[in-house]
């Protein structure tokens, strides 16, 4: 393990940036460090998914100025130790995914509300200042659109569930003199998206000239929000004058499935064969996020148009499956 001195930058805000090696939380750091922060980035490289992906954004971090990162799972690090210091914690460390947590519950209570809990108590006695919570719009489950931070939650799967739990013993430790904003995700995409992720496995299909499985009629609408509109908002968070709150953050605008495959049509000059298989578990018909929390408390607003960034995740696609190393686009 690296000393967490290591790399810092003497004048700078210090933070600690849980799930670095994630595919958002990687492109956190990146635009942390153009800032000017010292960062700490913690993972523990799950078996969510491909750890060589994980391993292979690490090895760019570390080569990145003003970042250190340390390997381990959140539940049994030293995380007081780790945390001393630091002003701000963005939390980005969980297990995502829908489908997958049906199956894997108790994995999803591991890393979304175990490792939370530890997280939070190390940030009081480290004397942390804010948490920053990466939370989902899976807490809204299937209900009415858009969905506003003062809707009941209703999430419909295990990882909603998880997601929620996790979000209320943040926004329940600000009772102890920490700060804390959970911002509610919705779909994020764009290059270095998981794996598992629907708009990847679009691309990856249509470029292999593999078929499409479309789970349902594709009429489902998406809230997709780019990734490098995530990363400033959670950025804004750190400073927002707001504490003890949900905030959406979302791509503001509604595109449905049948959509994207249009428009990846249009990318790859080609015809797709889409397979059409029954609905997934879990997923829900429509996301829409209420924005006005979002440009009233963070002065957030996406800047990214879905058909521009869907073009750049694509183009990311294609570099990487011919084989050039571009995790960091
Ligand atoms: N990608 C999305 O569309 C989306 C939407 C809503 C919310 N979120 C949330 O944002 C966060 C980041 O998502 P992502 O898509 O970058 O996922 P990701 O899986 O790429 O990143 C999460 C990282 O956390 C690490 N991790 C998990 N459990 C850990 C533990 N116990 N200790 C240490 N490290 C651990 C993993 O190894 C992984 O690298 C997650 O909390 C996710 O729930 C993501």
């Amino acid at each position: 393990m690296q000393s967490p001195a290591r790399g810092a930058r003497p004048t700078s805000r210090r933070c600690v940036v849980t799930g670095a090696a994630g595919f958002i939380g990687s492109r956190l750091c990146d635009r942390l460090s153009r800032d000017g922060w010292t960062v700490l980035g913690i993972d523990g490289y799950t078996d969510s998914y491909d750890q060589a992906e994980k391993l292979l954004r690490a090895a760019r971090l570390t080569r990145t100025p003003g970042v250190c990162m340390v390997a381990g799972d959140l539940v049994t690090l030293d995380l007081p130790r780790l945390l001393a210091g630091s002003e701000v914690v963005f939390h980005l460390a969980g297990r995502a995914g829908v489908r997958a947590s049906f199956t894997q519950e108790a994995r999803y209570v591991h890393d979304n509300v175990t490792a939370t809990e530890r997280l939070l108590r190390a940030g009081q006695q480290a004397g942390i200042r804010r948490v920053v919570y990466a939370s989902s719009s899976s807490v809204y489950g299937d209900g009415r659109t858009p969905f506003t931070e003062d809707d009941e939650p209703a999430p419909i799967s295990p990882y909603g569930r998880t997601k929620l739990e996790a979000e209320k013993r943040c926004l329940a430790a600000t009772s102890t003199g920490l700060e804390a904003v959970a911002l509610r995700y919705f779909t994020v995409y764009g290059p270095g998206q998981r794996p598992d992720m629907g708009l990847r496995i679009f691309a990856e299909a249509a470029l292999s000239g593999r078929p499409i499985t479309l789970l349902g009629d594709g009429t489902q609408r998406r809230d997709f929000t780019y990734v490098d509109d995530i990363v400033t908002a959670t950025i804004l968070a750190a400073d927002a004058p707001a504490s003890g709150l949900a905030i959406n953050v979302g791509g503001g605008a509604s595109v449905s499935l049948l959509d994207v495959l249009d428009l990846l049509r249009g990318m790859t000059a080609g015809e797709l064969t889409v397979e059409v298989h029954p609905q997934a578990r879990g997923d829900v018909r429509v996301t829409e996020a209420n924005l006005r929390r979002a440009r009233d408390l963070l002065g957030f607003t996406a800047q990214t148009p879905f058909r521009v960034g869907f073009t750049n995740e694509v183009s990311w696609v294609r570099d990487r499956l011919a084989g050039l190393e571009v995790l960091s686009a």
